[in-house]
């Protein structure tokens, strides 16, 4: 019976800092350019959360705030409230305890999920899980990220990428065929250290020499995971058109993670998608890791109409990545 139930999104909700860090002041920062940041990675300016008092919790509260107040719903009404980010307020406790107590869900059990820049769609697809075992009826997944915590700002190569953000959704059983109705998720952990944040783990815990390191920063080694992130993307988004019988007319909208305009162009091409049905908003808020999904839903969500058919497409740290293909219900 329970398999019957089908999960839907049914409301949206979002959080971005009003700092806006442009190219322009990145050229003060670092031996940058403009030019070069548009021309190869498509990001124009990025939203910082310079309140030190802040973190991913709060930006996190704030997104599932908007959302309870879209769907007029009380907090105590939440079953499960998920929040993906690599960027953590600690260790432990989980963000999503520390969201769940800034907006009272006091009925909510809450967890973490870690899959860097693929963790909103892991926690789309273990919340949809959720909705669809029959068990709970009301579950937030949010992707909440204050990337400017883990960032060198004088390492150029991964400085001018990243960005601070929230961004989730309400997921709840749908009442018609529209909804989640496909996923394809992937894993490879064999090149893990081309992109990681190294120090305060268990790994290696924080001390002097971790701090002089510089290990509690992002390393990225751009272009080994620009090609397996183009690979990557692309692949599993055809995967997922092929699987489910759809066309590049069928297909409505892509929703792409925002890393880098070249890898969401190349993933676009690949299935043969005009791009005009491409969400791209990485000129505005850079790469938000956990938040750039649903940071696009929102963005989009006036224009979108019930029914339309979306492929959610992301690829990150870890290696993790894959794809979600939904009809959306609002
Ligand atoms: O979101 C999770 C997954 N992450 C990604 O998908 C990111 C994947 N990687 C990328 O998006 C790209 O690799 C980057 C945007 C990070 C870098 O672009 P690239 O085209 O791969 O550049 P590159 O690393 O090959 O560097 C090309 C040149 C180098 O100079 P030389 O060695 O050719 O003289 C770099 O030193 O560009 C230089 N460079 C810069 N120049 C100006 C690197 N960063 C900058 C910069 N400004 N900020």
């Amino acid at each position: 019976m329970s398999s019957e139930i089908k999960a839907k999104i049914s409301a949206v909700g979002h959080y971005l800092p009003d700092y806006v860090l442009t190219n322009q002041e990145l050229e003060k920062l670092v031996e940058t350019n403009d030019e070069w940041i548009r021309t190869r990675t498509g990001i124009i300016e990025r939203r910082i959360l310079k309140d030190p008092d802040k973190a991913s919790g709060f930006m996190a509260a704030e997104a599932a705030r908007e959302i309870l107040r879209q769907r007029n719903m009380d907090a105590s009404e939440i079953d499960v409230i998920i929040v993906a980010t690599v960027t953590p307020d600690y260790m432990f406790p989980a963000t999503a305890c520390i969201a769940q107590s800034m907006i009272g869900a006091s009925n909510a059990f809450c967890f973490d999920l870690s899959a860097a820049c693929s963790g909103f769609l892991y926690a789309l697809e273990v919340g949809t899980n959720m909705i669809t075992s029959g068990q709970y009826k009301r579950v937030l997944v949010i992707g909440s990220d204050k990337m400017s915590s883990i960032v060198d700002y004088t390492d150029r190569s991964t400085c001018i990428l990243f960005g601070d953000g929230a961004a989730g959704v309400l997921l709840e059983p749908a009442d018609d065929e529209n909804g989640i109705v496909d996923s394809i998720m992937y894993s490879d952990g064999d090149m893990s250290s081309t992109l990681i944040q190294s120090g305060g783990g268990s790994r290696n815990p924080a001390s002097h020499d971790t701090v002089d390191k510089k290990m509690h920063y992002i390393y990225q080694e751009g272009r080994p995971v620009f090609k397996r992130a183009t690979e990557g993307m692309a692949d599993v988004s055809v995967e997922i058109m092929k699987k489910n019988q759809l066309s590049g007319d069928d297909v409505d909208w892509l929703v792409p993670h925002q890393a880098n305009l070249r890898i969401i162009d190349a993933t676009a091409r690949r299935m043969n998608l005009d791009p005009s049905k491409v969400m791209i908003n990485i000129d505005k808020y850079g790469n938000t890791t956990a938040a750039t999904i649903p940071l696009c839903l929102y963005d989009w969500k006036d224009r979108l109409k019930k029914g339309d058919k979306l492929v959610l497409s992301a690829f990150g740290g870890g290696y993790t990545w894959g794809a979600i293909y939904l009809k959306w219900a609002m």
